[in-house]
């Protein structure tokens, strides 16, 4: 639309240029003074020109231009022709109302000065200049109403496309704020492990020892016996929330020979029918991937293991170029999805929850579909590329 603009900008002065020329050289072929012509048309075209770059104001300026051109028609009627510049320029830069009036007054000039000169008026003296003042004002009208339809659908497209910036900002703002959320999530399952573990332990570890310092012999032997108990529970609890932060079965043999190993341990410990299938390629998955599969599956056995009543349940592990899913279906008795997530953690309802908080860490999401009588199936699905 600039490029149109240009172009019209260019045709316009040239037919400013030209019209100015051709009357000067007829004036000056009529025996017009020259002086006055050439100094007129040169002001004509310098007051144009000041106004074509200073670009504000156009009413006045379009005024005092018109007010040359009269002292240019005064000093020879052959200068009318101008007059077709200015019926350009009038449809260009004033409202539609002003430019009709202003073009029905540069027309009188143009019909009403022969006519006085010369008494009579021949109709195609007439016609000419009307056609020409209607012609030019349609085509400057429609060449304005094509800047400004293209303006405002510039504009439209500039807000489009803020709005979508918009979105996108708010987008990440909100996956910032939910990764947040999973890793407070996280901090809060390690602070209850803690809580409920090792410092019960310790506590207890502490109170022994106090009740050592006024206990017998016999008494003193008890005590170190509880003692060494206990602190062996507290290794092992230890153990087992490390192993859960960092868990050594993906280290040691990739995802699905854990979950294989999950399934086994399902089995042998319910005779639940637990199956493991995979498909496609499932090399080179990232770790923080796999450990967020591998924590859903956990989840998603134990709920199968003290819910369900199942008799059978599949783990199917696939992976795409896009994406790595995890599906878990079980034949079990099935629940309302949407009543468990809302349940109150503090009864239980932790562990959907969690599993889905974790996988959206990671850009995925776990998806439940399940109803009572129906058996559950869980995917787990997370885009590759969104963990390094
Ligand atoms: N496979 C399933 N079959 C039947 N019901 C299920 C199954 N999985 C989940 N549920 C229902 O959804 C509820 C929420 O499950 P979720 O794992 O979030 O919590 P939970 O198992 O009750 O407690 P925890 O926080 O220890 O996991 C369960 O209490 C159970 O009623
Ligand atoms: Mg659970």
């Amino acid at each position: 639309m600039e490029r149109a603009r240009r172009t019209r900008s260019l045709l316009q002065h040239l037919l400013v240029v030209v019209l100015t020329a051709v009357c000067l050289g007829q004036s000056l072929t009529g025996g017009v003074p020259w002086v006055p012509e050439v100094l007129g048309c040169l002001a004509f075209l310098a007051w144009y020109a000041w106004g074509t770059v200073r670009r504000r104001q156009r009413p006045t300026w379009l005024i005092v231009l018109t007010v040359i051109w009269l002292l240019l028609v005064a000093l020879s009627p052959d200068n009318v022709w101008i007059s077709f510049a200015l019926w350009l320029l009038a449809g260009l830069y004033l409202s539609l109302p002003a430019a009709t009036a202003y073009s029905i007054v540069v027309l009188a000039v143009v019909i009403g000065g022969p006519w006085l000169a010369t008494g009579s008026l021949p109709v195609p003296s007439a016609l000419g200049p009307a056609i020409g003042a209607v012609f030019a004002l349609v085509v400057a009208r429609g060449h304005a109403q094509l800047v400004r339809d293209s303006v405002e659908r510039q504009r439209l497209l500039d807000s489009l496309v803020s709005a979508q910036t918009e979105t996108e900002a708010l987008h990440a703002e909100l996956a910032a704020a939910q990764r947040a959320a999973g890793a407070q999530d996280e901090r809060t399952r390690l602070s209850r492990d803690i809580h409920d573990t090792l410092a019960q332990g310790f506590s207890s570890i502490v109170l022994l020892s106090r009740a050592g310092r006024s206990a017998d012999e016999q008494g003193l032997r008890d005590l170190v016996a509880q003692i060494e108990t206990t602190a062996a529970d507290g290794l092992s609890q230890a153990r087992e929330i490390v192993a859960a932060l960092a868990p050594s079965d993906l280290a040691e043999a990739g995802l699905p020979a854990a979950l294989t190993r999950l399934a086994e341990a399902l089995r042998e410990q319910t005779g639940i029918d637990a199956q493991v299938r995979t498909d496609g390629d499932i090399t080179g998955v990232p770790t923080a991937i796999e450990v967020a599969l591998l924590r859903t599956a956990q989840g998603a056995l134990a709920n199968v293991r003290s819910h369900a009543q199942a008799s059978r349940a599949v783990l199917s592990l696939s992976g795409s170029r896009d994406e790595v899913r995890l599906d878990i279906v079980d034949d079990g008795v099935g629940f309302d999805p949407t009543a468990a997530i809302a349940a109150n953690p503090s009864t239980g309802g932790y562990g959907l929850r969690a599993a889905r908080t974790r996988l959206r860490e990671l850009g995925g999401a776990l998806d439940i579909v399940s109803a009572p009588g129906e058996g559950t199936t869980l995917s787990a699905h997370i885009p590759l590329g969104s963990v390094p």
